[in-house]
């Protein structure tokens, strides 16, 4: 069963958890438009079915509120930043501010950040240097717990490690890429898992490193492995942000056995660029327009409308749920609920607040 409710009052429903477990204000209003927005895109994995995570997270002394970006390094194009265990929401902000500050000047940054928590929906940093007509790649890793193996292994070694490559288009939306390395997102296997569903082969491997079509596999012990998107290329891009989103920006690899902690760090390493100080804006817009006319003449293949860019989905599901109000599972909801009683916030509070008009 799901209820729906809608973005202003599921947002201080949020901001009142987040306040409750010891933010100020401005980090409760971030964490929470921050959350409810990736559930209006549709992806309610990265949306407000964190929360209990957080508290939890907070209770153990994994997240810390109130925290700000520590400067390592500046030199303009080259900033290094330490998120020193606080809000992803807040740290990835602020960060991306610094950044976007430097390529306003510079015309190009690459901001390396270490020790973040968890920052959500990596395409949300994206946007905010898109909206500035910069181009932003974002390589991404996790340390919360390994869940997906190297391509020819049997055993989970590190995480969904997202990448995000977002770019202005001449006329229109931009083009935001933000997926996760993993062929299909952990949370998605445990609502198959909930539901008694099967998922298709190619997604997980069994305790004995056997194809399996039995999402329990990702999400009750004993484990076995979620797998990379297109096998080796997949497997080489989760690589390549643990190498450069973990080992580059100084916040860490994952390279240890099972963890109980509720704490989930990102680090993120962000290519920022601005396409106008590079001497080819005419013939970027020339030559996206032409690209992207030609694509749009593609015939649409059977069972599809239409091809589509990265980033329309989204789009096209912030409309619909911002009209019919964004569905909330119920086992959600109560977790969320429970969450709050553990920081002090009556659950009556919560309902009030999300139900307000
Ligand atoms: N912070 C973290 O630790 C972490 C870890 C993993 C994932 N994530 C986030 O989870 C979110 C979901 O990841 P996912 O792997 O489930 O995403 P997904 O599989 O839903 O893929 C999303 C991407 O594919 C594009 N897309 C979808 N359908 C399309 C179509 N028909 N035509 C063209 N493009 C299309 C979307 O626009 C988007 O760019 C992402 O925002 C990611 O950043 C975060």
């Amino acid at each position: 069963m799901a209820r729906t409710f809608r973005q202003g009052p599921l947002e201080r429903a949020i901001e009142a958890v987040v306040a409750a477990a010891g933010s100020d204000a401005i980090e409760a209003r971030r964490v929470a438009q921050n959350l409810v927005l990736a559930n209006l895109l549709g992806h309610d994995s990265h949306g407000i079915g964190m929360i209990p995570r957080y508290v939890d997270a907070v209770l153990e002394g994994g997240l810390a509120p109130n925290a700000h970006p520590k400067i390592m390094l500046d030199t303009g194009t080259l900033l290094t930043l330490d998120g020193c265990k606080g809000y992803g929401q807040s740290i990835g902000h602020e960060a991306m501010q610094l950044a976007i500050e430097r390529v306003k000047k510079h015309g190009s940054c690459i901001m390396a950040l270490g020790n973040s928590h968890h920052l959500g929906r990596i395409g949300h940093w994206a946007e905010m240097a898109v909206a500035e007509g910069f181009v932003s790649i974002h390589f991404v890793n996790v340390i919360s717990h390994a869940r997906v193996a190297p391509y020819g292994g049997r055993d989970a070694r590190f995480g969904t490690n997202p990448c995000c490559i977002a770019v202005p288009l001449p006329g229109e939306a931009p083009f935001v890429l933000d997926y996760a390395t993993s062929a299909v997102a952990q949370g998605k296997l445990r609502v198959a898992h909930n539901k008694g569903e099967t998922v298709p082969f190619g997604r997980l491997i069994d305790t004995d490193g056997n194809p399996t079509q039995d999402p329990r596999y990702a999400v009750i012990p004993p484990f076995g492995a979620m797998l990379a998107f297109g096998e080796h290329k997949g497997y080489g891009m989760a690589m390549a942000c643990e190498l450069l989103g973990g080992a580059l920006t100084g916040g860490g690899t994952w390279h240890y056995d099972e963890s109980s902690q509720q704490r989930v760090l990102n680090g993120m390493l962000a290519i920022v660029l601005d396409v106008k100080k590079l001497g080819t804006a005419q013939a970027f817009e020339r030559e996206a327009r032409l690209f992207l006319d030609w694509l749009r003449k593609a015939r649409p293949a059977p069972g599809f409308d239409r091809v589509r860019l990265a980033g329309e989905p989204e789009r096209e599901m912030r409309a619909a749920r911002s009209r019919d109000g964004v569905p909330v599972d119920d086992t959600t909801w109560e977790e969320i609920q429970r969450a709050a009683e553990k920081v002090k916030l009556p659950r009556s509070r919560v309902e009030s607040l999300a139900l307000e008009r």
